[in-house]
């Protein structure tokens, strides 16, 4: 059995203002309890993120998460936010590379490398997603599109620092469509981002790296999912809206390694 602590991480995109952030965390964190088998993140858009931060800092169980950050500490980058104000505010975890910034803001490899590179270096843990498009899975493309994306996200990432990088497995024709991939298609996929983890940093450090699964992970299928040997939790939009469908899945997340 894998040694690994799930990780399992609310990504609540562009939801959830402050009012409704307490309100989530309020309900929410009597839920959890002072003890979890899980690690769990919030990640609340930006300008939740002081709210959150009121309720999540220092929190025993729960880490905060920003949904994106830019690569240099400050400077002349109107919009954007880097990494010291985001440990001024208590966060711990950057989800970076998410499909929908792929998809709608170009981000490049190159550029979410540097991300990532970044907040190693502050002390964040960065969550990089990956995953491919149906198109490119239709065409028999998909461990190229994991291996491009994981050589380049990764790139110049030290052997020692790589355990402390989380990978986010998320086929982009099941994000937000209610179309999950099966277990096996999950587990196969998840072995091979390990084996590309296994070139790039070793058989050892690759068996540390905990891999997420995300696209439309639910309560009904969160336990068949994280049963999958290399399935160490998941990265959840919709359902993490709800404190009680969210909690579930951290549930079948703890019951995976009990
Ligand atoms: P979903 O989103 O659970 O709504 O499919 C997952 C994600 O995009 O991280």
């Amino acid at each position: 059995m894998s040694t690994r602590r799930p990780i399992v991480a609310a990504n609540w995109k562009m939801n959830k203002t402050q009012p409704e952030t307490a309100e989530f965390l309020s309900a929410f964190l009597p839920l959890l309890g002072p003890a979890c088998a899980s690690d769990v993140v919030i990640v609340p858009p930006f300008t939740s993120v002081p709210k959150a931060s009121e309720f999540l800092r220092n929190h025993p169980v729960v880490g905060l998460g920003a949904q994106n950050m830019h690569p240099k500490p400050n400077g002349a980058f109107t919009g954007e936010i880097g990494a010291p104000f985001l440990v001024d505010l208590g966060v711990t975890h950057v989800v970076l590379g998410h499909s929908e910034r792929r998809q709608y803001f170009a981000e490049s490899d190159a550029f979410i490398n540097e991300k990532v590179r970044a907040a190693l270096a502050a002390g964040l843990t960065p969550i990089l997603c990956i995953g491919e498009t149906l198109e490119e899975r239709d065409a028999g493309r998909l461990e190229a599109v994991c291996r491009t994306q994981l050589q380049g996200g990764l790139a110049l990432v030290a052997a020692d620092a790589a355990p402390k990088v989380v990978i986010a497995y998320e086929p982009v024709w099941a994000i937000g469509t209610g179309r999950t991939a099966s277990p096996a298609q999950a587990q196969e996929a998840h072995a091979f981002v390990r084996s590309v983890l296994a070139d790039l940093f070793g058989h050892a450090i690759a068996g540390q790296i905990r891999i997420q699964y995300g696209g439309s992970m639910k309560p009904d299928n969160a336990v068949e999912l994280m049963a999958q040997p290399d399935v160490d939790g998941g990265l959840i939009g919709g359902a993490s809206l709800q404190p009680e469908s969210f909690f579930a899945i951290i549930k079948a997340a703890a019951e995976s390694v009990a």
